[in-house]
């Protein structure tokens, strides 16, 4: 038993085939192959199986308690899954190995249809599109006149995204923004755009450059900003994570303000919420 908790406190990194999102599963499949490989009782590797397989029945179970997916979505993020993502990638057509787990999904896209459709947002801005999974997810709870604006840098996910949302009497709400995200921003701040409800969701590096812009030039009286990856994979809570670098970065700018209330709800791979403090009738 020493051995075992031996191990939780200091197992080695050991590669997975599988990783999960959260670092604590990650550590306990750590655990478990070392165990393993010590010859630890199956009992105790039984147990740490059991631990496992509770934490992804949790996850299954969430998706079995949220609404199903609309067809067009439902083809969407299947076509999504199944992209050769890595042959195009190599043929230079994407500018990265995109793998699909980057995707919002489709739990992910009920809580943001439910933030858009609470807030009847009527105008809605998302940074980093993708395959179109929340551009898509948040067009279809809004009004005919309702609008997303999404940015994205790739060309070839802007031509791919918009056959895949043109299957969907909602794309034609989307309107994408390709570039640089931080210059799509700067022209809609020139333009005098606002908008009710934005999700921040590209390169993280640039979180505190996007959040800054969004937060004082675009960001309607009201307004909510949604941050993903707020937990990047429990990077800003593990003790050796650098303070000053991407998500990390903008967590610890967004508690220094005194002007927000900020919510890091641990949904999928975290979501900030941030709102003025003024529009909850607090007291700046
Ligand atoms: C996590 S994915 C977005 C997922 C998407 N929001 C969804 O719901 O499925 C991040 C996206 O940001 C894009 N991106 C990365 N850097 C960017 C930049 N500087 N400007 C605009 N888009 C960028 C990537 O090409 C990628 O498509």
């Amino acid at each position: 038993m020493d051995g075992i908790i031996d191990l939780l406190k200091h197992g080695r990194k050991r590669k997975m085939s599988k990783r999960s999102r959260d670092p604590a599963i990650n550590k306990l499949r750590e655990v478990k192959a070392e165990a393993e490989s010590l010859g630890i009782p199956e009992t105790i590797i039984n147990g740490l199986q059991a631990v496992d397989d509770l934490a992804t029945a949790r996850e299954d179970y969430c998706d079995s308690k949220t609404s199903t997916a609309s067809e067009p979505m439902a083809a969407l993020i299947k076509d999504t899954l199944e992209h050769p993502w890595q042959n195009v990638y190599e043929e230079g057509k994407t500018a990265w190995n995109i793998t699909p787990r980057m995707m919002s999904g489709n739990l992910e896209g009920y809580v943001l249809k439910f933030l858009v459709s609470a807030s009847k947002s009527k105008n809605v801005l998302e940074v980093g599109m993708l395959t179109g999974c929340a551009a898509l997810g948040m067009a279809e709870v809004m009004p005919d006149d309702g609008k997303v604006v999404t940015c994205e840098i790739d060309p070839y996910l802007v031509d791919l995204a918009r056959k895949l949302m043109d299957r969907s009497p909602h794309g034609k709400k989307v309107e994408i923004l390709t570039g640089p995200a931080i210059e799509s921003l700067n022209g809609l701040a020139k333009k005098n755009q606002k908008f009710d409800f934005i999700f921040i969701d590209a390169d993280k590096p640039g979180y505190c450059d996007y959040f800054n812009i969004c937060f004082s030039e675009l960001l309607a009286p009201g307004g909510t900003i949604a941050m993903d990856n707020a937990l990047f994979g429990g990077k800003p809570y593990m003790e050796d994570s650098p303070p000053n670098e991407g998500v990390t970065k903008f967590n610890n700018m967004i508690v220094t303000r005194k002007d927000i209330y900020y919510v890091l709800m641990p949904i999928r791979d975290g979501i900030m919420l941030i709102r003025r403090k003024e529009d909850m009738n607090g007291t700046v």
